[in-house]
């Protein structure tokens, strides 16, 4: 069953490339229309859209704030991230021209279904993005769009985080689409890119023998650090979540912009940060920014531990030790760049000792409140 990994875990980091050509196989005609699982949000309804609000709890989560980068960019569409916990119990502003956004593995996890009731109480169309068919999400939900993960069996999610993100990609072409895309080159270019993501997801896990051992260098730390920026800032919580829930480290994501507001006192000689760096190539800026912040905290003692698109001349200055992904448009990147953080907490966690598949007082859904 694990296919000859040591964990389902390892397994099914492994099966990312296929994760993701299965979410994005056969999705979209050739005017961008998107073909939805299960039930129907009529057009009408999608085009008047004002404002999407995902739902989502944990990793889900975090693809969901990846989903609003691009979403929010193709569609011009404002697009809130909530916590599915916190979303109902602020009486949020809801109607028939908002999109609810549901994201969720299993399905089954309370939080987000009593999310999608309260927002279809009040009216508000729920599309719902699911890797486990028939669950209760998907079932209620007005609409299904279906990772294709295949089954997730490691109680930390690695290749449904993935599928998820993939699958809200989609999600935002066609309601860019349906509105008149403003951006149509941008947004055949992107296609194009995505089918080359599956083979560039496993160029990453086939280089990342330097992580695998780095990870074993590290079992005696107390605590790690992330950073990101932009769409680099879900990857650096989701690479802390990782850390947490598999290693048992205290792990902190931040968003590098937020360091100079507090986290910087952290910062003491030794301390290990990973950076997820945007591309040079993207908007140039926030790359010299983020160097910025590496050398701040080098300046203080920190051990870099960078990732970086291939090309990058400059991060390697920066870095003590340099992670490389193929390159890719920005708004895709979490696709590459997650993934060396997943081995990292996954490897260290294994040389640890620890259970990766079931680690300490978690459950692979939550299903209470
Ligand atoms: O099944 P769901 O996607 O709704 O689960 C949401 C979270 O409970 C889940 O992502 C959790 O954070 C994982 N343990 C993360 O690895």
């Amino acid at each position: 069953q694990k296919g000859g990994f040591a964990s389902f875990m390892d397994k099914e980091i492994h099966d990312q490339p296929s994760a993701v050509a299965d979410t994005l196989r056969g999705r979209l005609d050739e005017r961008g229309k998107l073909k939805l699982d299960e039930g129907i949000i009529a057009e009408t309804v999608l085009g008047a859209v004002d404002k999407i609000i995902v739902v989502a709890c944990g990793t889900a989560f975090y693809a969901g704030m990846v989903a609003k980068y691009a979403i929010e960019h193709w569609t011009r569409i404002p697009v809130e991230v909530e916590l599915a916990h916190e979303f109902r119990y602020r009486d949020p502003v809801l109607s028939v021209r908002t999109l609810v956004v549901a994201f969720s593995q299993s399905g089954e996890t309370m939080d987000t279904i009593m999310a999608v009731r309260h927002a279809q109480q009040q009216g508000a169309p729920v599309v719902a993005i699911i890797n486990v068919q028939g669950s209760t999400i998907a079932r209620e939900a007005d609409a299904v769009l279906y990772t294709r993960a295949g089954p997730e069996i490691a109680v930390a999610s690695t290749k449904a985080f993935l599928a998820q993100i993939a699958a809200s990609y989609l999600l935002g072409i066609y309601l860019a689409e349906l509105r008149g895309n403003k951006f149509p080159d941008e947004i055949a270019a992107l296609l194009a890119e995505l089918n080359e993501m599956p083979a560039k997801i496993q160029l990453v896990l086939d280089t990342s023998e330097p992580v695998r051992e780095l990870a074993h260098s590290m079992v005696n730390e107390r605590t790690v650090l992330f950073l990101g920026r932009h769409i680099g800032y879900p990857v650096a919580l989701e690479g802390a979540l990782k850390l947490k829930e598999l290693a048992y480290i205290h792990a902190e994501g931040f968003a590098a912009g937020e360091l100079k507001h507090g986290p910087i006192a952290l910062i003491e000689p030794g301390q290990p940060v990973f950076i997820v760096l945007p591309s040079p190539r993207g908007k140039e800026v926030l790359h010299s920014k983020v160097i910025s912040n590496i050398q701040e905290v080098r300046a203080r003692g920190a051990r870099t531990f960078v990732i970086a698109e291939e090309g990058d001349t400059e991060a390697a200055h920066y870095a003590d030790h340099l992670f490389t992904v193929p390159q890719t448009p920005t708004l895709l990147m979490p696709l590459l760049t997650v993934v060396p953080l997943q081995i990292f907490a996954l490897e260290l966690a294994s040389a640890k000792g620890f259970d990766v598949d079931q680690p300490r007082n978690l459950a692979k859904s939550v299903t209470v409140e």
